[in-house]
């Protein structure tokens, strides 16, 4: 579905992605891991036409769509959420979404646009009531309201920027196994960033580990986990291994 050759990005002197290659299988989901300033949104931005790559080549579904512009790269099916959640204040929780869905299907159509937003809100638990605020969500709330605008585009891979950072561990669980019911429900394929590793392996059919923009290491989670690289750059600490060998016998 997604075929990434030599990913580069440059800002100024610094390289913040370097020339990194994958594929994504429709169908699976993806993990994207690495420390902080890794390089993960970075990747993101430019699979979704925020900014055009520097050097190398995005396949999506056999088109190149490198440096197109984001609205296109939506209409084509690539949504995306974001790291950190910017809804628009003054409208309600349902007009966010309907708007998602209205520019982002390419279609400028009201009826679709609201038909698709209510089925998003369903899907990710949010009131489907239109007259429900923005003001008042919570984090967990605020990440169900991207997840919701992204879906209202009809996307056929979904990049999700999770970033689960300000959820506690519940919450966290709730919004993995939501990813998997997007994946397992709507069939549609993902790549999921996130930097607690514990909670992704739970979930993802594979993995890939960025540092310092650089790929390091790829597979099946349970061989990742445990390369010798992964764990010196990204684990770290003794806690955060042992999290992740829990999350791998709870798989
Ligand atoms: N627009 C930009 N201009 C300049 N530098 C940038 C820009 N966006 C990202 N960077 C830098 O690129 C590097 C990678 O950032 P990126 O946001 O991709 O990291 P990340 O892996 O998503 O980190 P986190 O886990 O904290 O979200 C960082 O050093 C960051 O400061
Ligand atoms: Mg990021």
């Amino acid at each position: 579905m997604l075929v990434v050759e030599g990913l580069v990005k440059r800002f100024g002197g610094f390289t913040a992605v370097s020339n990194v290659s994958f594929k994504v299988d429709q169908g699976e989901i993806l993990g994207l891991i690495g420390p902080n300033g890794s390089g993960k949104s970075t990747i993101f931005n430019m699979l979704s036409g925020t900014f055009p790559p520097s050097a190398g080549s995005i396949k999506f579904e056999g088109h190149e769509i490198a440096g197109l512009a984001p609205h296109r790269i939506i209409n084509r099916g690539i949504g995306r959420t974001f790291q950190i959640p910017r809804p628009f204040r003054r409208l309600t929780i349902f007009e966010n979404v309907e708007l998602a869905g209205f520019y982002g299907q390419g279609s400028h159509s009201r009826a679709k646009a609201d038909e698709a937003a209510e089925k998003a809100l369903a899907m990710v638990g949010l009131p489907t009531d239109r007259r429900a605020p923005v003001d008042g969500l919570g984090a967990a709330g605020l990440k169900k309201l991207e997840l919701a605008k992204a879906l209202a585009t009809s996307p056929k891979l979904l990049l999700a920027d999770e970033s689960l950072g300000g959820l506690d561990e519940a919450e966290m669980d709730q919004a993995a196994d939501m990813l998997r019911k997007i994946r397992d429900e709507l069939g549609i394929t993902i790549i999921w960033v996130e930097h607690i590793m514990g909670v992704l392996m739970r979930v993802v059919d594979r993995v890939m580990v960025l540092d310092h923009g650089e790929k390091i290491s790829e597979g099946l989670p349970s061989a990742v986990s445990s390369d010798p690289k992964v764990i010196e750059v990204y684990l770290g600490t003794d806690a955060d291994a042992t999290q992740a060998a829990a999350a791998e016998k709870r798989r």
